[in-house]
C-alpha cells in the first residue's frame, strides 16, 4: 500500500476515548489513516480535537459528514445508545465504518449492519482491538505452537471500579444496551474468542448488585440514577471447539479474578486482555512455578493501543481484504450477553445461533509497522 494513501476518516463523537485514545493513536499511523474530521453533537468537543490536531474539519452535522466526498469512512465513538443509528446511516451513505464496541444494542441490530455492509461493499469493523497486541498475538501463536500443550480452559473478567467514581456520564453506560457483559466484556471475550473462536452455549447470572448510584465526578456530579442493566455477570462458556470458560463482569469493584488465563495440559499463560506491554507469565502444570516470561521488544507501554484497529481497518479497506476486528465477531459478542440474560431469566444454558470467521494472525510485519519496515528496507 502506498504510503502516501491514507484512509480519510471522520471521528464521530468527540468524547473522552476519543481524545485521550483514539486520536492520539490514529494519529500515531499517518501512512494509513488520515484524521479528515470531527463531528459531535457538542460541537466544542469536536472544535477541542481539531484544535490538538491542528487539522481537519470540524462539521455542523451527521449529514455534512456523510455528505462530503471526500469522506471514505468514519470512526463511531458516541455512546452505546449511537452506534447502531450512527454507522448505520454511515454504510447507507457508502461510507466505511468503525465503531466503538458493542457495535449494536441488540444482535439483530448487528445483523441489519453486517448486511447493509455486504450489500454495498464495505468494510465495517468494531473495537476492541486488544486482539492486535503484541503480547496477546504472542501468547496466541505460542499456544499454536503447543508451548502449554492442549488447552481446555479459559478463565477471564473486566470487573472495573465502580463506574459513576471515574466516568462522568457513568449513568448512560447503566441504562443502555444489554449488560455490563456487551460494554465491558469484549475485552476478555474478544481474545478469548480470537484465541478459540465461537462460544456454542452460555450459562450466566446477570443480575444488579448496586442498585442505586450517584455520579462522583464531572459537570453532573451529585446525580443519582437508577441502574437499568444488569452491572454484573457472572458466565459459563461452552466454546464450540471443546474449550470451557468463565468469565467475571461487573462495574462494581476492582477483583484479582484473572484478567485472561488460559489453562492447557502442559502449562498456562495469564496476559493481559487489554492492555499491551503488561507481561506475560506462564503457569507450570507440572510444578508449582510461575514465571514471567520475556514479551515482545516491541509491546505497546502498558496500554491499549487504540489506533491499531483502525490502522488494520485502514489496510483493509486499501487491500480489499477482511478486517482483523470483525463486525461478525462484535455481533457475536453482543449476542453472549444477550444470552447471559436469557440464561438467567430461564436458569438453564442456553445456545447461541452466531458464529464467525476468527481473524488471520498478524503476520511478521504488522499494518502499523509498516512504515518503519519500509524505512529498514
Ligand atoms: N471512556 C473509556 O474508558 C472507554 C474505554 C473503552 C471504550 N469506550 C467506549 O467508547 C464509547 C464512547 O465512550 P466515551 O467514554 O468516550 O463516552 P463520552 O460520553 O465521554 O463521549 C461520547 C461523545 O459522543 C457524543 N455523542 C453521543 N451520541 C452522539 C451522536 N449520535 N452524534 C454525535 N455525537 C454523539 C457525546 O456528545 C460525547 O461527546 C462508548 O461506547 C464506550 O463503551 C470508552
Amino acid at each position: 500500500m502506498s504510503a502516501t494513501n491514507p484512509v480519510r476518516i471522520v471521528i464521530i463523537g468527540c468524547g473522552s476515548i476519543a481524545k485521550g485514545g483514539y486520536q492520539p493513536r490514529c494519529l500515531a499511523y499517518p501512512h494509513l489513516i488520515s484524521l479528515h474530521g470531527y463531528f459531535d453533537q457538542n460541537r466544542a468537543a469536536a472544535e477541542e480535537l481539531q484544535k490538538v490536531a491542528g487539522a481537519g474539519k470540524v462539521y455542523d452535522s451527521i449529514e455534512a459528514v456523510l455528505a462530503d466526498p471526500e469522506v471514505e469512512a468514519i470512526l463511531n465513538l458516541t455512546t452505546i445508545a449511537g452506534h447502531f443509528p450512527v454507522t448505520l446511516a454511515a454504510l447507507k451513505a457508502g461510507k466505511h465504518a468503525f465503531s466503538e464496541k458493542p457495535i449494536s444494542i441488540s444482535s439483530q441490530e448487528a445483523d441489519t449492519l453486517i448486511r447493509e455492509a455486504a450489500a454495498r461493499k464495505l468494510k465495517l469493523g468494531c473495537a476492541p482491538s486488544s486482539s492486535l497486541g503484541y503480547e496477546q498475538q504472542n501468547v496466541w501463536a505460542r499456544i499454536r505452537a503447543g508451548e502449554i500443550g492442549t488447552p481446555h480452559t479459559v478463565l477471564g473478567s473486566f470487573a472495573c471500579s465502580r463506574l459513576e467514581c471515574w466516568h462522568p456520564n457513568a449513568d448512560v453506560f447503566l441504562t443502555n444496551g444489554v449488560s455490563v457483559a456487551a460494554d465491558a466484556t469484549p475485552y476478555p471475550l474478544c481474545v478469548m474468542t480470537t484465541y478459540f473462536g465461537p462460544i456454542a452455549r452460555v450459562f450466566g447470572f446477570a443480575r444488579n448488585v448496586v442498585p442505586e448510584r450517584t455520579l462522583q465526578v464531572g459537570p453532573r456530579a451529585g446525580t443519582a440514577f437508577t441502574p437499568t442493566i444488569p452491572d454484573h455477570v457472572i458466565g459459563m462458556l461452552d466454546f464450540a471447539c471443546g474449550i470451557k470458560g468463565m468469565l467475571y463482569a461487573g462495574w462494581s469493584g476492582q477483583s484479582d479474578f484473572p484478567r485472561l488465563e488460559i489453562q492447557g495440559t502442559e502449562g498456562a499463560f495469564s496476559v493481559h486482555p487489554h492492555n499491551d506491554g503488561m507481561g506475560i507469565r506462564l503457569l507450570s502444570a507440572k510444578t508449582h512455578d510461575i514465571a514471567t516470561v520475556p514479551s515482545p521488544a516491541k509491546s505497546f507501554a502498558n496500554a491499549l493501543d487504540w489506533g491499531k484497529g483502525i490502522a488494520d481497518f485502514a489496510d483493509a479497506i486499501r487491500r480489499d481484504r477482511r478486517v482483523r476486528c470483525s463486525a461478525e465477531q462484535a455481533r457475536h459478542i453482543v449476542e453472549i450477553a444477550e444470552r447471559f440474560n436469557e440464561s438467567t431469566r430461564t436458569g438453564l444454558p442456553v445456545a447461541l445461533t452466531s458464529r464467525f470467521e476468527p481473524m488471520e494472525p498478524v503476520g511478521e510485519v504488522a499494518p502499523w509497522d509498516m512504515v518503519q519496515a519500509a524505512a529498514r528496507n
